[in-house]
């Protein structure tokens, strides 16, 4: 009988992020491009009498009550199979937390996987994905991890074949950004209504390419602008890349960074020049793609 369940679910950076204008439910129609990096939440799911959660490492301030996106995925895995949600839940954080980087969408991908075990459901990968949509929009893609095109709110996923490796740098910050507050800075930008939103074919082709520079240089993200303007450490870090020509994303609705390194050596060495010459948090080496959340101990 399993008593324990170890899954790594990864964060993620969006390499294009088309936007358009916001629908009746509140939600804008996305065209966006995934990759998944090897920041990962660690989930371990333990056999216990009742539903609990305890959180450790990039984890202040969380609440650990009903309203923590890994409880809600537990309650509607739970409810589904028709059984009591009794698990002990651990956690440790390492996406930063309001960073773009769907650190609580990972938190709850993790746990549907973990419990999914745990609780000896086995159920379909699809039906984990549309479990997971209904928790959040990009709780799917950490379940499905590696590079994809994100339609519709962003959870209707298609893989896409991408060549090679990308070394980032990621340059966090201590204060995040409230998802909903960017967009509605969003749709306050003045000018003509958005386009509706797709993902350019030539970006595509270059995914599939392996140019991983043309990738980086013809990335797009509708919500830089608003999440700037939001966020002036951001803002800080965004000039100082354009100032030293270096190949920089907003990560998703930001405020982390996320600079395109030749190698890990320069990610170091630009990591020093950033937390010495900027109000940044931290600044973490990564790669992607890698995997959706998978169990990787089990006892
Ligand atoms: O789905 P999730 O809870 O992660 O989304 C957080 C918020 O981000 C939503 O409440 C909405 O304000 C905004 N959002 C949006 N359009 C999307 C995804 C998110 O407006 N496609």
């Amino acid at each position: 009988m399993t008593n324990s369940v170890r899954v790594r679910a990864p964060g993620k950076v969006n390499l294009y992020l088309a936007v358009g204008a916001r629908e009746s439910d509140g939600y804008h129609p996305l065209a966006t491009v995934f990759q998944a990096v090897d920041l990962f939440e660690d989930v371990t799911a333990t056999t216990s009498d009742r539903l609990e959660l305890t959180m450790t490492g990039r984890a202040a301030g969380l609440p650990t009550d009903e309203s923590n996106l890994a409880i809600r995925a537990a309650n509607l895995l739970a409810a589904h199979a028709g059984i009591e949600p009794r698990a002990r839940l651990e956690i440790h954080k390492r996406i930063p937390v309001a960073g773009g980087m769907a650190g609580g969408s990972a938190d709850a991908a993790g746990t549907l996987v973990a419990l999914d075990r745990l609780w000896r459901l086995d159920l379909e990968p699809a039906t984990l994905l549309s479990l997971g949509a209904r928790l959040g929009a990009d709780v799917p893609f950490c379940l499905m991890g590696g590079t994809a095109m994100g339609l519709g709110r962003g959870d209707a996923l298609t893989p896409l074949l991408s060549r090679g490796s990308y070394i980032w740098l990621l340059i966090t910050q201590r204060v995040g950004l409230s998802t909903p507050l960017v967009f509605d800075a969003f749709d306050a930008t003045p000018g003509p209504p958005p386009e509706p939103p797709a993902v350019e074919e030539r970006f595509a082709r270059a995914l599939a390419e392996g140019d991983t520079t043309y990738v980086v240089m013809n990335s797009r993200n509708d919500l830089a602008a608003p999440a700037l303007t939001l966020h002036a450490g951001a803002r800080q870090v965004f000039e100082a890349c354009a100032h030293l020509a270096l190949p920089a994303i907003l990560s998703g609705s930001g405020p982390t960074i996320a600079v395109l390194c030749p190698d890990g050596e320069t990610a170091t060495s630009l990591g020093r020049y950033f937390r010495e010459h900027t109000t940044a948090d931290s600044c973490l080496a990564a790669h992607g793609p890698v995997c959706g959340a998978h169990v990787v101990d089990e006892t």
